[in-house]
Parts: C-alpha cells; structure tokens; sequence
C-alpha cells in the first residue's frame, strides 16, 4: 500500500511539474510576441496576473463573458492588447482597421479557439483553414445565386404561414417566441438549402434546445479558460452536457444527410443515370450540388458533406432566427415603427396574399428595420481571426501568431459613425445616409472574403417571416427600452431572458 502511495505521489508530482515548465516555456517562447506588442496599450480596468495575463477577467457565465467583451471593447477606436495565457488578442473597432484586417490575406484565418465551435458546427466553411475553405467556398458559393435564392422564397412564405398559424394557440399571453422562429428557420434552411423535409415546426423534437446549450458550451470553452483542459471538461457536469447536445443535434444532420442521399439517388435512377449528370448539375440546393461533386468528380466525401450539412445548418438557421426575434421586440419597443412596417406589408400583400419572391424587393421600409435591428444586436459581436504574417495596423504591426477581435458591437454603437447610437432609427438605411457612412461602418454580415455566405438568404428569409407575423399580428413586447435587453455571447449575440411577445390578432 505504502509503495502505490509513494508512487502515486510519484507521479502525481511530475504532472505537477511537467505542467508547470510548459506553462513557463511557452509563455517564454511568447514573450517576444509579448515585448513587441508592448507598444500597444492594454484596456483600463482590466486585472492582469503575470502568467495568466486578463484570463481571469473571463471567469463566468456567457452573460458576463460578452460583458467583459464590451468592457475590453469600449471606447477603443485604436487597438488595445488583452493576454490570455500565452497568447495576445488586439482588438479592431475603427472603420478603417475592420477593412485592412478583413481584406487581408493575413487575417483569413479562424482563430485557434473556434476549434471548440467543431463538435456542433461541423469542420465546415466556418472554421475550416484557409486552404480547403478556398476549395469548398468556391464550389459553394454559385448555390446560393440570386436566381436559386428567389425560387426559395416559395418555402420561406409557406413555413412562415405555417409559424403563423401554429402561434394562433399562443395569441394574448406573453410567451418566449424564440423556439417557434428557430424551428421554422430550421425547416426553411432544410427545405431549400438541402432539398429535405424535416417536418419539424409540427413536431416535439428538442433540436433548438440542443443548439442553444451547444452554443453556450462552446462559448464558455472559447473564452474561460477553466474550460479549456479536454480531459477536466469531458469529466466536468458541462462535458456531458456536451455529449448529450451534441450527439442529439448531429443525429439530426445524419438524418437529413441521409434522407438527401436517398432521394438524390433515386432521382438519377428515373433520369436514367449518367447520361443525366450534367442536367442534374443545373439544378439548385447546395445539398444536391454537393452529392453530384461528390458522385461525379470525387471532390467532396461524405464526411466533408455532411461538415458542411452541419455549418449550413446552424449557419443559416440560428442567426436568422436570432435576428427574427430581435427584430420583433424592436417592433414590440416602437409600435410607431411597427405600424410603418404593417401599412407597408399591408400596401403590398393585401389582406392575405402569399409572399413571392417579386414582393421582397418593395418591402423596403421593413429592410431598414432589419438592418437597423442588426446595427444594435448584430448577431456577431465580436469575431475572432488568427494573424498568420506580422500585419501593419495603426502604425504598428500586428504580430504573427497573435488574434485579432472585430469588435462590431461597438462598432455599431460608435457615435462617431452614428448619431444618437442608441436611438432605433431605420432611416439610416436611406440610401443616401448609407452612402455617407464608410462601408466598414456596418458589419452585420462582417467583410471581406470571409464574410457571411448567405447574407441575401438571410435578409430575404428574415423580411418574409416577419413581414408574414406582421400582417396577421400585433406585437408587444414586455421590454419598455432596448437598453433593457440583457445579453449574452453564445458564439451569436442573444438575450438572457428570450424573446418575451404578445401577439394580438389584427382585425383587418
Ligand atoms: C440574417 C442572417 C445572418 C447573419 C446576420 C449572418 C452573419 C454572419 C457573420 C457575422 C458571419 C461571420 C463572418 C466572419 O467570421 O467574418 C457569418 C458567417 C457565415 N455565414 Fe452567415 N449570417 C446570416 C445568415 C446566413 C445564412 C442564411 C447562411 C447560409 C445559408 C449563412 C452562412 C454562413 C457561413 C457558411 C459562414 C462562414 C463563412 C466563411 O467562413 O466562409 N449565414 N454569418
């Protein structure tokens, strides 16, 4: 007995010390990166502990995380310096620096904390390296043209009426909308997007439950870093958590990965196989297009499929639906701005025309809604990229290997580049006001050419949802200011306390 002691004391004491030297070495082999970044300043008010750097001021929920964020963030038209651990992060708030950063090649690379985005996002276009995001992005990108994108809104408008509907059971009571938009952004992406029907605003699945705690937990793994260690988080309470989302999300993506492989097979089958390829590569859905690469050329394999089944997945559903719900408090907030938006639907649906796609274009006044709603909540707060090659900025230069933070929050809310910030003001969105502004003064859908891969999609599935809750519905929400609004960073920028409306049918 006295001997296993002695040797678990053993080696117990070298893990202490094995951690503890690579600790010091790496902050050593750092500590240039460290000294040549001195020049830069570090936020004021903000702990640094030799070693740990501001790691600690990261210790909390994901509330606090984007708290913390904004603190670092505030007032900071040049870039400041934040450590964590060995590494240093630059944050990036002025026009200017947003455009030289994100149109460097330098800075097309994820930072190295988006790996713990992979177990729910997928190996997708979102944080792949640079090297294959090239390959797939190109191949991607033509599936989302406009003219694919207006056949689209078909779906869009039937789902919406199907959401409508659906809330009827919850019209005069206070409810969280969140749930019902995610599912019916969910079905909307998996109708166009992939070509399948998961049916899944009709049934109890717990998919937008797993999203939601996925994100969360993913969120607390990029940025505290008690988190961090793969073996103390797989064992923690969190971990579990981890698995159970995790592979109940990723159950779904095979799902509809493999519903996909079916009825793309049988439809070469009665087009008579390969004499049909090239008539079948005409067709639309990044799924379908993908399947055909896949068969024909060999490009993609199943498992970078269905990566990117995942990314696109999230990527298109989960911000549109956020965006929907912020929206819809604003309207909640300015019932003024709500009316404007109603006459203009009205004008243009009449009492109870489906939405086509010809519609979206005059909706023009709901657009600045939109937009201005992602001016104040734009659902990527704060991105991360990787500095691959020493990167001049403001003078000084960025050093290879350290992160950069687009601070687009408070980009946003910058009254340098908007008067009264804080005021929810669509005509902004006037053309000639946008023209005035510099066109890295809004990053909604960030820059450069790894910016967002389906911003079109996005808006146009946006303005039908809401356009279609407007006619039918009033809304009110329980917030009195967006200034009340409680958020929080979970990878996107969401509420605290969900989308509380009341929904109050309209007499027209
Ligand atoms: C209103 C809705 C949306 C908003 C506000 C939004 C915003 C964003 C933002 C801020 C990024 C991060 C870009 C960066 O790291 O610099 C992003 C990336 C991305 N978005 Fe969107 N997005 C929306 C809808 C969509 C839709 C509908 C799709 C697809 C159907 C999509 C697909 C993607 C993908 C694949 C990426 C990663 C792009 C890459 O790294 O190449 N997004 N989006």
């Amino acid at each position: 007995m006295n001997n296993f002691i002695q040797h678990a004391l053993y080696w117990y004491w070298n893990l202490v010390l094995t951690l503890f030297f690579t600790l010091i070495f790496r902050y050593v082999l750092r500590s240039k990166l460290t000294e040549d970044t001195n020049t830069f300043p570090t936020p004021k008010g903000l702990k640094y502990y030799p070693l740990l750097g501001h790691s600690l001021t990261f210790l909390g929920d994901t509330e606090y995380i984007f708290n913390t964020l904004l603190q670092v963030a505030s007032n900071n038209n040049h870039p400041v310096r934040v450590q964590i651990l060995h590494k240093t992060y630059y944050t990036v708030m002025h026009p200017h620096h947003m455009e030289v950063v994100l149109n460097s090649p330098k800075c097309l690379e994820k930072d190295a904390l988006y790996k713990y985005t992979i177990p729910l996002i997928g190996y997708g276009l979102f944080n792949m390296p640079v090297g294959i995001w090239r390959v797939h992005r190109k191949h991607i990108m033509p599936t989302f043209n406009q003219k694919i994108l207006d056949s689209f809104v078909d779906i869009f408008a039937e789902q919406s009426n199907l959401l409508a509907q659906i809330l009827e059971r919850k019209v005069g009571i206070y409810f969280d909308v969140e749930e019902y938009v995610a599912k019916c952004t969910l079905e909307c992406v998996a109708q166009t997007a992939m070509g399948v029907t998961t049916n899944i605003q009709t049934s109890d699945c717990e998919i937008v439950e797993y999203v939601n705690k996925g994100m969360d937990l993913l969120t607390l793994r990029m940025y505290n870093v008690v988190h961090r260690s793969d073996l103390i988080f797989h064992l923690s309470k969190h971990g579990k958590q981890e698995e159970k989302v995790i592979s109940g999300f990723y159950n779904f993506i095979q799902q509809i990965f493999k519903e996909k492989r079916e009825l793309y097979r049988e439809m070469l089958k009665q087009k008579h196989g390969e004499a049909n390829i090239e008539e079948v590569s005409k067709r639309k859905a990044f799924l379908e297009y993908l399947m055909e690469l896949s068969e024909s050329e060999g490009k993609f394999t199943e498992d970078e499929i269905i990566n990117e089944v995942q990314t696109f997945m999230i990527a298109g559903s989960d911000t549109s639906g956020t965006v929907v719900g912020f929206v819809l408090l604003c309207l909640g907030i300015y019932p003024e701005i709500q009316k404007k938006v109603y006459e203009e639907v009205f004008d243009i649906l009449g009492r109870d025309r489906s939405l086509k796609s010809d519609d979206l274009p005059h909706l023009k006044y709901l657009e600045k809604v939109v937009k201005e709603t992602m001016r104040l909540f734009p659902i990527g707060p704060f991105i991360l990229r990787q500095v691959s090659e020493d990167l001049p900025l403001a003078n000084k230069v960025l050093p290879k290997g350290s992160g950069v933070v687009l601070c687009i929050y408070s980009l946003h809310r910058s009254p340098e580049y908007y008067k009264d910030p804080l005021e929810f003001k669509p005509e902004r969105f006037n053309p000639e006001e946008s023209s005035k502004r510099h066109p890295y003064a809004y990053l909604a859908f960030s820059g450069g050419p790894r910016n967002c891969a389906g911003p079109k999609f996005g808006i146009m599935l946006v303005k039908t949802i809401v356009a279609t809750l407007i006619r039918k519905y009033h809304v009110e929400t329980t917030y009195k200011r967006h200034e009340d609004i409680r958020m929080k960073q979970s990878l996107l920028l969401k509420t605290v306390l969900g989308y509380p409306v009341k929904l109050i049918p309209r007499d027209n």
